[in-house]
């Protein structure tokens, strides 16, 4: 089969492909149909955490598959019930819903928001607060949630009462949520689609405070940043920060398809019988790769992850370059057009990824330091 000729002709043309079809994987290296190698520096968007085919995970999620593949939501199975500990034990969170994806978490984010509000303010506390620049799904509530125009446009009308505060601007975002009846507010520490975008430690500790301050439910969109990706388990670590709900997807099963919505104490019984659901949600297989990854995600795997940015971040830097982000999620501001500098990159056997007109990394966390070194040697000749 031409892999190529087949996608183009029986693929709905939404992802404008790079001229590559990737047929194989091992670790932080994966293969085209004629074999030439390349490091992968994008771990498919965040997601492959420990690289392609990794053993460990392909043993848990191929025991699972061979034990109990899916059951539907109508019986307790173990591996979800196991996941939904873990992650409450390791954040301080009450209780988890489980979905398939960062829009669906986001989704199930901004429900519980408003139904907080509505029962503890009224009906008309629906409106949710997010950023400009932000990014959180292309469902038409998440589209409306990603405060950039761009993706609006053709699909309207957007589910309501969504508004959009500038990034680092406290006082902006004080005046919105005086001047309107808002449930919640919903930000990213680092806005990944965005440009790679920090936020300033001092606006999420607002965040929070304003929240804490007005009964607000306080959101984390950690779909791109969580499951170790910046270093700690999850971004909000950095801040010193208590959100009331964690969205995340991505790296958390490192590979199949699960979003998980993390609801504290405060809001985690606001969702009823019969007031959600999916039907993969918490799925088996699913809830096993997970519970292997976040087993593997220790605080000294979490403190190589940090290392290993640090060393890319310094590379980079000495190179002449201006980098953003945080641990493996980095941002690399280039002189030339990115596309330029992905082409060069990729004819040189590295992947990496865009984002806005930066140059974005984002590579298995495990990658050994000697491929790390060697992408980083090609990504510098190529900025
Ligand atoms: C921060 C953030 N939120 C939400 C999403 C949407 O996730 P998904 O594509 O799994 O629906 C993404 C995807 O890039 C993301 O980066």
């Amino acid at each position: 089969m031409n892999i190529k000729k087949t996608d183009e002709q029986y693929i709905a043309h939404t992802y404008k492909r790079f001229d590559l079809a990737i047929v194989k994987g091992k670790g932080c290296l994966c293969y085209d149909e004629n074999g030439r190698e390349y490091i992968d520096m994008t771990s498919g968007i965040g997601v492959n955490a420990f690289g392609y085919a990794d053993p460990v995970w392909a043993q848990a999620v191929a025991d699972q598959a061979k034990t109990l593949q899916h059951t539907s939501n109508l019986y307790y199975t173990a591996p979800c019930a196991e996941l939904a500990q873990i992650l409450c034990t390791r954040t301080g969170m009450d209780k988890v819903f489980f979905s398939n994806s960062g829009a669906e978490a986001n989704e199930c984010a901004v429900k519980v928001a408003r139904k907080y509000a509505a029962s503890h303010k009224g009906a008309d506390y629906y409106n949710i607060i997010t950023l400009n620049k932000s990014f959180h799904g292309r469902t038409l509530t998440t589209l409306a949630a990603t405060g950039q125009e761009h993706f609006h446009h053709d699909f309207l009308p957007l589910t309501e009462g969504f508004l959009y505060a500038d990034a680092n601007d406290t006082e902006g975002l004080q005046r919105l949520v005086a001047e309107n009846k808002v449930a919640g507010i919903l930000i990213e520490t680092v806005q990944g689609e965005g440009g790679v975008n920090t936020l300033d430690a001092d606006f999420v500790k607002a965040v929070d405070r304003i929240c804490k301050e007005n009964d607000l439910v306080f959101m984390i969109d950690e779909v791109q940043t969580g499951n170790g990706r910046t270093g700690k388990l999850y971004s909000y670590m950095h801040f010193g920060v208590q959100p009331d709900v964690v969205s995340t997807a991505k790296g958390l099963a490192a590979g199949l398809p699960m979003g998980a919505t993390l609801m504290s104490e405060k809001v985690s019984s606001v969702l009823g019988y019969g007031d959600h659901g999916s039907t993969f949600g918490g799925n088996p297989v699913c809830a096993a790769a997970a519970v292997s990854v976040l087993d593997r995600m220790d605080d000294a795997f979490l403190a190589q992850v940090a290392a290993k940015g640090q060393y890319v971040k310094e590379r980079i830097e000495e190179a002449g370059f201006t980098v953003s982000g945080m641990g493996l999620m980095i941002g690399i501001t280039t002189k030339k057009p990115v596309a330029e500098v992905l082409a060069a990159c990729m004819a040189n056997g590295v992947l990496c990824l865009s984002a806005k007109e930066k140059l974005r990394l984002l590579p298995p966390l495990n990658i050994p330091q000697e491929q790390l070194e060697k992408a980083v040697d090609v990504i510098i000749d190529a900025l």
